[in-house]
């Protein structure tokens, strides 16, 4: 069976306004799930749609590369723990830079749809080709930094981004040419230009700002896609990619004003250089912290009656979720108002605590975005950080040359105190030494978030 053009066009507006409702489902942790169901059934229609095309010539390649694709990804899904999502989804940018890149030289070589060369067509060649391999590259090099295949630290060297914009503008002279004199060596010259671009935007960026950059590769992926949906005249391609462009740009700008960095300067590749890990280790060897016992922690409060808890990545590690929610319980029934405190780029991914908190059941209205409960900790009895640290260092406002230097953090050294679990004396993410573990007010619980969270909640319930 195979559809008329019209059947198929109907099919592919269904499925365009089902991702419109996946997107905006997604926008709120009560209605994600709803959103991801409305993606699939939109995803579903489209691949159906598409294999019922009356331009579809042949199967076997399709069901091959089907059968292959979906036994690895449903391994993969399996597999994959929460907090790697970062770098899968890199890798997962990086496909859709490379297939930008095969589409375009694919149709360029497929002269029977080129016939005589078309500026139009070549020009949407040529700017797939582009974006898809400055995706492709440097989604490859987030995804080695993410995973610590490559050291995560800023590589600078001087006039970067005058060989940047050099390499740019030579690229987009062979682009030109490509197009105008149908030189297929221009294409090409081009194409290494763009996989060295990729390249040279992500090796600067460091620790912090990483998360920033993988949204952004996600936004250059979709205009990879959207591209190539000009080249095959796929309509659902074109509008998909659009949705994941302007989407993934969105949620940059928001990361981005989150950590107070410039979008420009992220376009540009090479921010969130300096500092790292070696200056952060020398501060901590001749500077003593405070430690606390699960007791004192649980004494304090039993008897507070405002406690705020701020989960970072070491939560996830631990999947002390559950835990924290059976404190939160036994916390509320000795009448103590519990709030928790989450941070835009606290943990791995966007949105990262939020999912770990709704998985635990812990109620919408007891979380807090850091706008709203930044005002709140001064008056907050105790807090207590969970597996967070770069998100709670007070560096972040006062050392000048430090990486994370203007990125927004949550007040938690404002609360009369603080108790820190993790594990040991280590950095979090960005490789810097948290100032807050020197302050008067604070006091370290050595151990894993999910066993010290359940001996607090052994402790409370022997209060
Ligand atoms: P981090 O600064 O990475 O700190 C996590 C802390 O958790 C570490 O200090 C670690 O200390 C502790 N930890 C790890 N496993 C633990 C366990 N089992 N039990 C107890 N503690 C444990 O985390 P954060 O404060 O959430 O900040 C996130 C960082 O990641 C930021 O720098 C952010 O820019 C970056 N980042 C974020 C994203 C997104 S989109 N959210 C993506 C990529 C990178 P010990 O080893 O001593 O236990």
């Amino acid at each position: 069976m195979q559809l008329g053009t019209d059947l198929l066009a109907l099919a592919y507006l269904v499925s365009a306004t089902l991702f419109i409702l996946g997107l905006k489902g997604l926008t709120h942790p009560a209605s994600a799930r709803r959103g991801n169901y409305y993606a699939m059934a939109g995803m579903i229609l489209a691949v159906v749609a598409t294999l019922l095309n009356p331009a579809m010539k042949s199967y076997s390649f399709i069901i091959a590369g089907v059968v292959i694709g979906a036994v690895i990804g449903t391994v993969i899904a399996l597999k994959i723990k929460m907090t790697a999502m970062p770098q899968l989804v890199a890798l997962l940018h990086s496909f859709v830079g490379l297939t930008a890149v095969l589409v375009a030289v694919g149709t360029y070589y497929d002269r029977a749809v080129l016939g005589s060369p078309d500026p139009v067509l070549m020009t949407e060649l040529f700017i797939g080709a582009f974006i898809g391999a400055i995706t492709f590259t440097g989604s490859l090099v987030a995804f080695g930094k993410l995973q610590a295949l490559i050291s995560g630290k800023p590589l600078v060297f001087r006039g970067q981004h005058l060989v940047n914009l050099v390499v740019s503008l030579v690229a987009v002279a062979c682009g030109i040419e490509f197009v105008m004199h149908d030189n297929l060596l221009a294409l090409f010259i081009m194409l290494a230009l763009a996989l060295l671009l990729g390249v040279l935007l992500i090796v600067p960026i460091g620790g912090a700002d990483m998360p920033v950059v993988v949204s952004m590769l996600n936004s250059y992926s979709g205009w990879a896609a959207t591209a190539t949906g000009f080249t095959l005249e796929n309509n659902l391609l074109i509008i998909t990619g659009a949705l994941v462009g302007f989407s993934g740009a969105i949620l940059s700008y928001i990361m981005s004003r989150a950590m107070n960095r410039s979008i420009v300067s992220i376009i540009l590749g090479g921010f969130g250089s300096g500092g790292g890990s070696d200056q952060a280790v020398a501060v901590a060897a001749d500077r003593r912290v405070k430690t606390a016992s699960v007791e004192d922690a649980v004494f304090l409060m039993a008897n507070a009656s405002k406690v705020i808890i701020a989960p970072g990545y070491g939560m996830a590690v631990a999947q002390a979720q559950h835990a924290l929610k059976e404190l939160m319980d036994l916390l509320e029934s000795k009448g103590v108002n519990i709030r928790f405190a989450i941070h835009p780029v606290a943990g791995r991914m966007p949105g990262h605590m939020n999912v770990l908190l709704a998985e635990a059941d812990v109620p919408y209205d007891r979380v807090f975005e850091m706008d709203e409960i930044n005002p709140e900790f001064s008056t907050a009895d105790v807090v207590i950080v969970v597996g967070a640290n770069d998100v709670t260092n007070p560096a972040a406002k006062s050392e000048k040359t430090s990486p994370i230097y203007g990125m927004p953090i949550l007040d938690v050294y404002k609360a009369r105190q603080v108790f820190f679990i993790k594990r040991s004396m280590s950095p979090g993410y960005s490789g810097v030494d948290n100032l807050l573990f020197y302050q008067d007010n604070c006091a370290l619980i050595f151990g894993d978030a999910k066993k010290v969270c359940e001996n607090m909640a052994a402790e409370l319930r022997s209060v």
